[in-house]
């Protein structure tokens, strides 16, 4: 069994699909979240999922990014983590950090990749005016949002949408691509997933 860290910034639905799917014959387990914020909501929902959280403050590491990945390695290694899962995560990561887990991080993105990365992705394909939407899940490497792309899945934009409603039909898309690219990667079958939505 692949023991799997994820790491959140918020409410963390990502991390309890995935979490929710690492049962049964899943070649993965859950076995510590991590949060970057001591208040993100995902927390409560590891505790009820009876995974191992940890907390690892970035402002406890102030202009330290190598401090704050230094304290997260730590938490990652006590756990024996073998593969990450970003879910959320908001924190960039340097290239040393993401050097040490290459071809064992993956992360998912609110955007049909190379397309929109960085943040604010639902407003910026609103004010595209493109046709369609959706998120991605990829390995993570130095660049931000770069990497091979292992999963997406697509939606239509609809008249009259607003960023959040983009956001809220994303979201049960993101979480039937995440469990299964995740599984699939875990199973070493690196194909790239299409999901419609
Ligand atoms: C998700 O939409 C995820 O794609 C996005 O944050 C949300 C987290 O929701 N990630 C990023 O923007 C990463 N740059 P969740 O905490 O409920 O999983």
């Amino acid at each position: 069994m692949t023991r799997v860290g994820i790491l959140i910034s918020g409410g963390g639905s990502n991390m309890v699909a995935l979490a929710r799917d690492m049962t049964g014959d899943h070649p993965g387990r859950a076995r510590l979240v991590i949060a970057n914020d001591p208040g993100a909501g995902g927390l409560l929902k590891a505790n009820a999922l009876r995974i191992p959280t940890a907390v690892v403050d970035h402002r406890d590491f102030p202009k330290d990014r190598v401090g704050f990945e230094a304290a997260l390695q730590a938490a990652l290694e006590e756990a024996r983590i073998e593969v990450v899962a970003l879910a959320g995560f908001m924190r960039i990561l340097t290239p040393a950090f993401t050097a040490k887990w290459a071809g064992r991080m993956l992360n998912i993105h609110p955007s049909l990749l190379p397309k929109y990365k960085g943040l604010h992705t639902h407003a910026r394909v609103l004010e595209a005016g493109d046709a369609r939407h959706g998120c991605t899940v990829h390995e993570v490497t130095a660049d931000l949002d770069d990497g091979p792309i292992l999963g997406q899945a697509r939606m239509d934009v609809r008249p009259g949408d607003t960023p959040q409603t983009l956001a809220e039909r994303l979201l049960p898309l993101e979480h039937r691509l995440y469990p299964l690219v995740l599984r699939r990667y875990l199973a070493g079958d690196r194909t790239p997933v299409m999901l419609d939505g």
